[in-house]
């Protein structure tokens, strides 16, 4: 559908089923990059917008958040509303600085060495429900590995009890992939249902804090409940979308980068073999696993002037849409862009973003990646396919709902 004949003007980048159907627009995304690296894309539904789609452009932009702002539009994907919340992702400078120093601290290395060893009993206990005994067994590993590592890392890390836990997922499900089938509830619309999940996680929360106000604990929800912003607490609606930014961001984009991780390594055995062998490669190849699929598709940013970029006039106002898929395979950064090499160095991928708004989370994100694909290259005897991969509808958050494997595993080696 993407061959070099079809007109720019016909090709689609945005719509979720397009991504549902096959996976991201790489040829796509080429073509734009050499043809039209600023390209206007207008539609009969949905917002018009700008595809930026060079690792340049894309960099220049995120690094001038005065001139390019996140509060009026995060995404033009036309099967959902904008969440309703107020938060990092749409706030600007200098509110948004006000509101990330709260919890940075949280986030550094330093800080996430201290759940380290939880991170890692965690990716174990999931592991060794796994254990086939030297037989062969058939899972979902979406359902049975990589959706489970962030939400428990994030639900511990902001003082939820593990019986709520399995609540959180369901939220979390609604809310991101309000536009799949799949997770809507039945009888309501995609927006419908990403309002009640909405609904459901703030009432959860609004408790949670009571309880930390009176009993603050060693964890998020008690850090950000307490915070104040020129010695006044944050209002109601801001520390709860606080809380739900801090579910949502982690969940569905380290669940993605796991699942395409394993799907890059059963394709790209000789990488397999060699990070089996080598394992100070685990984190090279976590790198490489972020570059190669970069699980946020796009976010906007707003222009508060006219300007130009490769010969085209931009309004104040106009959507630019940021791909970091597309900039993470730019041949005038990376060699080889569509190849899974493990050693690849430098790797100067963006999937966290760039500039002001860089992924809070990013080495929450490495921790738990790493951890899961050390775990994994210990015990992983054998892995396969083991039928057709499903993709999310989406395209905010790309990534696999659903990944058959057949497979032997061992138990850590640390258990013998
Ligand atoms: C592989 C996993 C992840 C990927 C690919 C990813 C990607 C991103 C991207 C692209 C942005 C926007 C950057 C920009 O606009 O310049 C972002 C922002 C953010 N991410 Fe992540 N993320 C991941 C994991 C996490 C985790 C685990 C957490 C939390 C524990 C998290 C929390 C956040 C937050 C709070 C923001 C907003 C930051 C701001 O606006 O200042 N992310 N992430």
């Amino acid at each position: 559908m993407s061959s070099g004949s079809t007109p720019l003007d016909a090709l689609d980048v945005i719509s979720a089923g397009r991504y549902a159907e096959s996976g991201y627009p790489y040829e796509t995304w080429r073509r734009l990059r050499a043809e039209a690296p600023v390209h206007f894309v207008d539609r009969p539904h949905g917002q018009p917008f700008w595809a930026l789609t060079r690792h340049e452009d894309i960099t220049k932009i995120s690094r001038d958040p005065r001139r390019f702002l996140n509060a009026p539009r995060l995404t033009v994907a036309s099967d959902r509303g904008e969440i309703p919340l107020r938060m990092l992702l749409n706030m600007d400078p200098p509110e948004h600085h006000a509101y990330r120093t709260l919890v940075n601290k949280q986030f550094t290395p330093r800080a996430l060495a201290r759940i380290t060893a939880q991170v890692d009993a965690i990716a174990a206990a999931i592991l060794d429900e796994l254990i086939t005994d030297g037989a062969e067994r058939e899972i979902d590993f979406v359902e049975r590995v990589s959706s489970l590592l962030p939400i428990w890392v994030i639900a511990e890390m902001l003082g939820i009890p593990r019986d709520d836990w399995e609540k959180l997922f369901h939220w979390t499900n609604q809310i991101v992939g309000a536009g799949d089938p799949e997770y809507q509830v039945e009888g309501r619309t995609s927006i419908e249902t990403m309002h009640e999940a909405q609904s459901g996680m703030f009432e959860y929360f609004s408790e949670m804090t009571e309880d930390r106000r009176k009993q603050p604990r060693d964890d998020l929800v008690s850090v950000l409940t307490n915070a104040a912003i020129d010695g006044a607490p944050l209002p109601t609606h801001e520390l709860l979308s606080y809380y739900a930014l801090l579910v949502l961001a982690g969940n569905e984009t380290t669940r993605n980068a796991t699942t395409g991780g394993m799907l890059a390594l059963i394709e790209n055995p000789d990488q397999f073999d060699r990070v089996r062998r080598d394992p100070s490669l685990v984190k090279p190849l976590v790198e490489e696993i972020l570059r190669f699929t970069s699980p946020v598709v796009h976010f906007c940013r707003t222009p508060t002037e006219d300007f130009e970029m490769h010969g085209e006039k931009i309004r104040a106002g106009e959507n630019l849409c940021l791909f970091y898929p597309s900039a993470n395979r730019d041949e005038r950064v990376f060699d080889a862009p569509d190849e899974f090499r493990i050693d690849r160095r430098p790797n100067r991928h963006i999937a966290f973003g760039i500039g002001e708004h860089v992924c809070l989370g990013a080495h929450v994100a490495r921790l738990e990646l790493q951890v899961i694909f050390r775990h994994l290259t210990e015990r992983l005897e054998a892995v396969e396919l083991a039928g057709p991969l499903e993709r999310l509808r989406s395209s905010v958050v790309g990534g696999i709902k659903h990944m058959p494997i057949r497979y032997r595993l061992g138990p850590a080696k640390s258990a013998g």
